[in-house]
């Protein structure tokens, strides 16, 4: 395999840069040739490539963002689409392929690798949903974004003797919002993998605020309802003046974290290792602090479960 190729799809996470950077540079430490696909699945189809030598990925290890931009594509989803896909690829030499992205990015490389292109999947996404990986790359900085911002609200919070209801991503998992609640010492996370009762909700706020407990965090994962939503189901708190902050895509920027800058490069650098070496249909892992490869399936059949020990830290140190 002389020429491999590198994407990003779906939503973007912090550190995809250092794990197509590693792609590339272990693309050029093996004497291979790198390309970059631009706009992840239409990229492919529109042939819209560019050639990642070691300069081209030069200063991007700790910059946000994807250099390679990001899109979810619906031609891709017809098989005509993925027809054309493969044609540009074949033209333009491309004999293997690095996907990196979520599950549903997952779903395109098996696609193709089905129809004989090498692939390998990185997972990159803040949810950290993908299951058969440990981390995803940038969750641990939207963690640590999150969790700064989580606690310049608390002390606002503190000040007025105000309850704050955090919305915070994750689309149908509560990994990120559970992660931050730990870290910021929220008296309460709501997840979409838990039912939620609203009246017993309530009694606890009522409970806390006779108890003079001044002001209160509740962090609420995107996947369960809206922040807002919320707050109108909460009619009796006993007292508390809630207020709502909707933290958003300030969750997936910025610079990465040391720890994603060093998952992705050692990510970057087993996908690349793996398809030389005849590997396809896998996703990489971080298992144990050890780089594994799985069936690219698992990332969508499978669920990943949030941590028992993590929810109980909530309840138990509120
Ligand atoms: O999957 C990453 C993610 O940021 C989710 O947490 C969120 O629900 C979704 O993407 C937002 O997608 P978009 O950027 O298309 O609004």
């Amino acid at each position: 395999m002389d020429r491999i190729a590198v994407l990003t799809s779906g939503g973007d996470s912090p550190g995809m840069n250092a794990a197509i950077r590693a792609v590339a540079r272990t693309c050029v430490y093996n004497g291979k040739e790198c390309i970059g696909v631009m706009r992840g699945y239409e990229g492919l189809i529109e042939g819209d490539f560019t050639p990642l030598n070691r300069a081209a990925v030069g200063g991007i290890l700790h910059r946000g963002g994807t250099i390679l931009k990001t899109a979810r594509s619906e031609r891709f989803r017809t098989e005509e689409g993925r027809k054309i896909a493969l044609s540009k690829m074949k033209d333009a030499g491309i004999e293997g392929l690095v996907v990196i992205g979520g599950d549903g990015s997952f779903h395109g490389a098996k696609l193709l690798h089905d129809l004989g292109m090498p692939t390998i999947g990185i997972p990159g996404t803040i949810d950290n949903d993908v299951a058969g990986t440990d981390e995803t790359i940038g969750y641990d900085t939207a963690v640590n974004t999150a969790l700064e911002a989580v606690m310049r609200l608390r002390d606002t919070a503190s000040s007025h003797d105000r309850l704050f209801i955090v919305e915070v991503m994750g689309r149908n998992a509560g990994f990120l919002p559970l992660e931050v609640a730990v870290a910021a010492g929220a008296e309460y996370v709501v997840v979409p993998e838990l039912p939620l009762s609203i009246g017993n909700l309530c009694q606890k706020l009522r409970a806390s605020h006779e108890n003079k407990k001044s002001h209160t965090l509740i962090i609420l994962a995107e996947g369960v309802m809206t922040a807002n939503e919320m707050k109108d189901k909460l009619q009796d708190t006993g007292g508390y003046d809630a207020r709502v902050t909707v933290l958003g895509h300030i969750q997936r920027g910025g610079s990465p974290t040391s720890f994603d800058v060093v998952l992705a490069s050692r990510m970057g650098a087993y996908a690349a290792e793996s398809l030389m070496v005849g590997k396809s249909g896998l996703m990489v892992g971080n298992v144990n602090h050890r780089m594994t490869l799985s069936d690219l399936e698992r990332a969508w059949s499978e669920q990943k479960h949030l941590s028992p020990e993590l929810l109980n830290l909530v309840e138990k140190l509120n």
